[in-house]
């Protein structure tokens, strides 16, 4: 396998390391098959005067890995113990974080003591923000076990829950003492939810690196399919992009906001589908970051053929590109746009849309306009 650098990229299974460099808060993720093993000696260094560590995992992901995370610790002399969330979005809420929070405090928690996400993105924001929150700040260290976790949730400090009024919009920027993200999970995740978190995989070749996604172009069917050295690479390199972006603009005042490429319209997919397995997030992106090359091919900012390559690779892999491609329900370009209004990324009462000159040249503008935006999503509903 080349890498997009026309490097081989390495076949064997050593781990990768990738640093995000934020001064005194900067952080590794480790990036390997089997990591699981062996994290107790990873997290050992995080460790408080007490010697504990407790894993908050969800009902599905706890009884796969808690049991490898615990014994790898207990190796380190350390004691741990498991905490365990309902699956899905749910649990993103005031209710599940009050009980969590309770059972923590219960649990006579310290200030050194870690709180570990073992997890997909729900588990792993509903955790930081816990971590954030808990004693007014415990350490806090990211097992993602989802793809959509290991390439993007997992890394850059973005935690929180959810409000009656929209998607986390309650939360704070909290980031992790390492990330540890072992390929060998992925084996159990569905293939559904790999595909959706492929679409975040996308999103970066978009955003800056079409050299990468040239490379997915070739590459994107041994991904989906679970190939161990493809997927490396692919963390990798997500995550070296996501590090470089988060590393000069941790708070989003800037270039952090490329990363939103495809999502105010995703946003609003996933507003009307209620959030949950009707339409997963990185299903909603994909739909989204082909409307967002629409909406940028409609400004005649780029080509039309860009629009048809992305929509062909997303094919490829599965994912959703068109209007009857989404779930049962009838979506109105009206509704979506009011939903787009109230998106937390907001300002003046208009999102701020991350467009793009071309595959690889993204850029956040500042007034596409309301009107060219609900025309472009009216033609996306109407040819179906
Ligand atoms: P998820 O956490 O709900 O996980 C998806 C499903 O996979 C769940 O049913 C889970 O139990 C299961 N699962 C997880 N790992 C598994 C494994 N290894 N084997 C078998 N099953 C496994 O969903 P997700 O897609 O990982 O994350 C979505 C969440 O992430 C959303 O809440 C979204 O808002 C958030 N998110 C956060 C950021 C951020 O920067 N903080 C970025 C993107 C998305
Ligand atoms: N997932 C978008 C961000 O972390 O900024």
């Amino acid at each position: 396998m080349t890498s997009a650098g026309g490097q081989q990229a390495s076949a064997d299974s050593l781990p990768t390391t990738v640093t995000v460099d934020l001064g005194a808060r900067s952080y590794d993720i480790q990036i390997g098959d089997g990591l699981l093993n062996g994290a107790g000696k990873l997290i050992a260094p995080f460790l408080g005067p007490d010697r504990r560590a407790i894993i908050i995992s969800d009902d599905t992901v706890a009884p796969l890995y808690a049991d490898a995370l615990v014994h790898s610790l207990q190796a380190e002399g350390a004691a741990a113990s498991v905490v365990r969330v309902p699956v899905g979005e749910d649990s993103k809420s005031f209710a599940r974080l009050e009980q969590v929070l309770e059972e923590l405090i219960h649990a006579g928690v310290e200030r050194g003591t870690p709180l570990i996400a073992l997890g997909g993105g729900v588990v792993g924001d509903l955790t930081g923000f816990t971590a954030s929150t808990l004693l007014r700040g415990v350490p806090f260290i990211q097992v993602p076990t989802t793809l959509l976790a290991q390439v993007d949730s997992s890394v850059g400090g973005k935690t929180g829950i959810n409000s009656r009024h929209g998607k986390n919009l309650i939360g704070a920027f909290y980031q992790p003492q390492i990330v540890i993200a072992d390929t060998e999970t992925l084996k159990t995740l569905s293939a559904r939810h790999l595909r959706a978190g492929y679409a975040e995989v996308v999103k970066y070749g978009l955003i800056d690196d079409a050299g990468f996604f040239g490379w997915l172009e070739d590459n994107g069917a041994a991904v989906v399919a679970g190939d161990p050295e493809a997927l490396q690479y692919t963390i990798a390199t997500c995550c070296r992009a996501k590090a470089r972006i988060v590393s000069v603009d941790e708070r989003e005042h800037g270039k952090r906001a490329l990363l939103n490429l495809g999502h105010t319209f995703a946003h609003a997919f996933e507003a009307e589908a209620g959030y949950g397995e009707a339409l997963l997030h990185g299903e909603a992106v994909a739909i989204g970051m082909v409307l967002a090359f629409q909406l940028s091919a409609k400004l005649d900012l780029c080509a039309t053929s860009d629009v048809e390559r992305i929509q062909a690779h997303l094919i490829q892999t599965g994912l959703p590109t068109s209007a009857a491609d989404l779930p049962d329900i009838r979506f109105d370009a009206p509704r979506l746009i009011e939903h787009m209004r109230h998106d937390k990324k907001v300002e003046d009462g208009w999102p701020k849309f991350i467009l793009a000159r071309g595959i690889g040249e993204s850029f956040v503008a500042g007034d596409a306009s309301a009107v060219v935006a609900e025309e472009v999503l009216r033609d996306f509903l109407r040819t179906g």
